[in-house]
């Protein structure tokens, strides 16, 4: 049968008195008889949609035609434990290796295909776990799949769902299970370790650990093909019983040369100037993560605007690349005599003395000087 989950999604709201969770999937499984040419069937869904009650179509919102309905909250700080957006990603935005790419296709796939193949018993929950360092693209991943799906994103940062309540957090997590159950959406779990992980803080580990259990229940009382995506940075705090509940994982690499050139040209837009060598830029910043290279293209773009540049000057962004490299390695430079030694240590050849008599608005002179007396001599480089 076609439309089984759509179908089997009305029946539930119908027999709890779900109203809003009937009218969202009565409204999805009118979308797909569209996308299939069944306008005839479609229309007559969307006919009984607009004779029911007025509050309900009130409750309608634009994107997506999906009830969004009161947000659950934690009754604790009273903060909103469920974010709704409707992320518009194209693919051109998100660089990923080709095999990162194939796996994603494939989760998309067996949502968009589920029924398929629920009926040749080879379907598989769409639970899908991304892990990796920070600023690697998680975030952005799971926005550009809610885009691909064209669902609504309803993202969860599970550390505002631990309350300090004791016992309010399982009854958070239930609150947005039920919640992500009226509708047709894509859940994110964010910093998904901050639930998941059953060790690795001061709180009571008890506590914790029915934290863990609430979790399972709720994961193993959703439906097959509600979507559900988690991300961590730490993967290795992960209880093995969480981690088996995702049919679907994703390890989030750095940026490889291609990718880290793809992300220059891409962040640094039209200011990119002419001379500058990306192949370079992409060789010197290796190991940085993709949010570095945003970052670094955005302070060098700021410092074009405000020395009246149409071009970012090659040398400017060099020294916002290393700067930012500092940071990464601990390297704290608090005089403008510390980052001077700084950036002729990473870069003889960029940073010769005229360059940085003109960088720091000194004579070459003091420039000689300043290296000389850091000790940073041109063999041995600056240590500190
Ligand atoms: N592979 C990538 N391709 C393009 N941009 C990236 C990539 N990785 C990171 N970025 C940039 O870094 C920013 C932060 O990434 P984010 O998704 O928040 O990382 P994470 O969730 O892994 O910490 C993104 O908005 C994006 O601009
Ligand atoms: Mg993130």
């Amino acid at each position: 049968m076609d439309y089984l989950s759509e179908i089997l999604k009305i029946i539930e709201g119908a027999t709890k008195a779900n109203a809003s969770m009937a009218n969202n999937y009565a409204g999805l499984l009118a979308d797909k008889l569209e996308q299939s040419g069944e306008l005839k069937q479609a229309k007559l869904i969307r006919e009984r949609l607009l004779r029911a009650p007025q509050a309900l179509a009130g409750a309608q919102k634009a994107g997506g035609g999906v009830s969004i309905g009161s947000l659950p909250i934690d009754i604790d700080s009273r903060l909103n434990t469920v974010d709704v957006s409707y992320p518009k990603l194209e693919k051109s935005e998100l660089y990923l290796p080709a095999g990162i790419n194939t796996r994603v296709d494939e989760f998309i796939t067996n949502v968009q295909r589920f029924d398929e193949f629920v009926k040749v018993d080879a379907a598989l929950p769409s639970r899908l776990l991304i892990y990796g360092k920070p600023g690697t693209g998680k975030t952005m991943l799971s926005r550009y799949i809610a885009s691909r799906l064209e669902y609504p994103l309803l993202t969860v940062r599970c550390d505002t769902l631990i309350s300090s309540l004791l016992g309010q957090t399982s009854k958070n997590l239930r609150q947005v299970f039920d919640y992500v159950n009226q509708r047709p959406c894509v859940l994110f779990l964010d910093e998904f370790d901050a639930l998941a992980g059953a060790r690795g803080n001061e709180r009571d580990i008890g506590e914790l650990q029915r934290v863990v259990i609430s979790l399972l229940q709720n994961i193993d009382a959703a439906s097959d093909n509600t979507i559900i995506i988690a991300s961590t940075n730490h993967e290795q705090l992960l209880d093995p019983a969480i981690w088996r509940r995702f049919s679907f994982r994703i390890p989030m690499p750095l940026p490889d040369q291609h990718q880290r050139e793809l992300i220059w040209k891409n962040r640094l837009k039209n200011m990119l100037s002419n001379e500058l060598d990306l192949c370079d830029l992409a060789k010197k910043s290796e190991g940085l993560s993709g949010a570095i290279i945003e970052q670094v293209s955005l302070d060098a773009r700021r410092d074009a605007v405000i020395a009246g540049d149409k071009k970012i000057i090659n040398h400017k962004l060099y020294r916002r690349l290393y700067l930012a490299q500092s940071l990464i390695d601990g390297v704290n430079l608090h005089t403008y005599e510390d980052e001077i030694c700084w950036l002729r240590s990473k870069d003889k050849k960029i940073f010769s003395i005229r360059v940085l008599a003109e960088l720091y608005g000194l004579s070459a002179r003091v420039i000689s000087n300043v290296l000389k007396e850091s000790g940073s001599n041109e063999q041995k480089g600056h240590t500190g």
